[in-house]
């Protein structure tokens, strides 16, 4: 069985500033590929509606089903406390992996949820409070992530949505799937981009890779938010892949359908 990763395709960004959307060309990828099933680690666009839209769109227009976990973006909201409205809405559609396993045959299972970071990541010289403010001054969920709690506390509501679908399917072969950075080696301190320094405590949380490292029946892990294509690489007995596609302006080329083709991944499995 084939299972094709994508992550991070901004949809509503990308559409603005190529000025036509990036869908017919994503779809068309997919059906050249013909995996039996697509995985999109997060970020499709703004807001659970505009989300909703386009896995529609893209499963209409592939003819393959689609299974989603919500990025930050996802649940960007310009009302107070409403993101885990949008967090609902997108975990009431058919495309959500959470609390919604994807079990494939005897022996495998697609589980996930959304994630979210707690700061693990900060310098250790920074206090929590440094960290609150340099959110407000350089990451834009301060301005529409609004979960009316602390970052901490979404980040344990998270595991604890991890910890019960991991637990229940301590049978099977798992592919995990969060949009959250789940390792530290994948958030190193940059000597020259200084913007990055100052938002790598919002990139995801040690805790979940913790979390992962405890479960050996965990054979593939999915992740995006950082828009850096980091590949598909082994990490002990597990898989880890970050193909996210971006933002036109983080592309190496202007070919759409080039990115589309370096920014995914197929996973083989034997069902
Ligand atoms: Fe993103
Ligand atoms: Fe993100």
């Amino acid at each position: 069985m084939r299972l094709l990763i994508l992550s991070d395709l901004h949809c509503d960004n990308n559409h603005q500033r190529l000025g036509r959307s990036i869908i017919p060309e994503v779809a068309a990828y997919i059906r050249e590929v013909a995996p039996d099933h697509v995985i999109v680690a997060g970020d499709m666009a703004g807001g659970a509606k505009r989300c909703i839209q386009y896995i529609e769109e893209l499963e209409q227009l592939s003819g393959v089903r689609l299974s989603y976990i919500p990025g930050n973006h996802s649940i960007w909201t310009d009302k107070l406390n409403d993101s885990w409205k949008e967090y609902e809405q997108l975990r009431n559609h058919h495309s959500s992996l959470i609390g919604n396993p994807l079990l494939l045959g005897e022996k495998w299972a697609v589980i996930g949820d959304m994630g979210w970071y707690d700061y693990s990541y900060r310098e250790e010289s920074w206090t929590r409070e440094e960290c609150v403010s340099r959110k407000e001054s350089y990451w834009r969920d301060s301005a529409f992530a609004k979960f009316g709690m602390d970052d901490e506390a979404v980040t344990d509501r998270m595991l604890e949505s991890f910890r019960t679908q991991l637990a229940a399917h301590r049978d099977r072969n798992v592919i995990f799937v969060n949009h959250f950075i789940p390792y530290r080696d994948y958030v190193p301190i940059s000597p020259h981009n200084k913007v990055w320094n100052m938002i790598r405590p919002f990139m995801g949380s040690s805790r979940i890779g913790d979390l992962l490292d405890e479960s050996p029946h965990v054979r593939h892990v999915i992740f995006g938010h950082v828009h850096w294509r980091f590949g598909s690489k082994r990490r002990g007995d597990q898989w880890v892949h970050c193909h996210p596609l971006g933002y036109v302006y983080e592309w190496k080329t202007e070919d759409l359908a080039q990115e589309i083709r370096d920014a995914s991944h197929v996973i083989e499995i034997d069902v």
